[in-house]
């Protein structure tokens, strides 16, 4: 539970990302999405940040999470995974919340197949990481707790 003032960080993962670890490490690393939960929880809580963090493989599970963020988080994180070059309806769903995301993908997507070079997310967001493994999590972490600090 967080208290009223504390800020709130959503982290949400879309589709295979629960198979972190095992799943193509050439692409993904070796990191689990427990490593890389347990790390941002770890950053969170040592700058009294609020941090959850929700994975699902159905895109209407993603956007009824999105959806209940509404005036209850102040900075998500996501890597919409597939769905980054499919899903207008997450990304209108992240429209409608109109709460600042940053875009994160483990591999570098603009140095891969064609059909990944496309992201619904990209034009709306704070800002993407692409291509730094699990650091890109943490980093985006980093960004948000110094914006959500200036806000507090
Ligand atoms: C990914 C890149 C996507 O193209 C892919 O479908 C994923 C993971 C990444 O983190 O690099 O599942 O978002």
């Amino acid at each position: 539970m967080n208290n009223a003032l504390q800020k709130s960080v959503l982290v949400v993962h879309g589709p295979n990302l629960n198979l972190l670890g095992g799943r193509e490490p050439n692409h993904y690393g070796t990191l689990t999405l427990d490593d890389i939960n347990r790390q941002l929880k770890e950053k969170a809580s040592s700058a009294n940040i609020h941090l959850e963090t929700f994975q699902s493989n159905s895109e209407v599970e993603l956007i009824d999470k999105i959806q209940s963020a509404k005036d209850k988080i102040d900075f998500i994180l996501i890597n919409p995974a597939a769905y980054t070059h499919t899903s207008i309806a997450m990304r209108d769903a992240l429209s409608a919340v109109k709460i600042p995301f940053i875009e994160i993908h483990l591999s570098n997507i603009y140095a891969r197949e064609h059909f990944r070079q496309k992201s619904f997310f990209s034009d709306i967001a704070v800002g993407l990481i692409s291509g730094l493994g699990a650091m890109g999590y943490l980093l985006a972490l980093d960004y948000a707790i110094s914006q959500l600090n200036q806000k507090a």
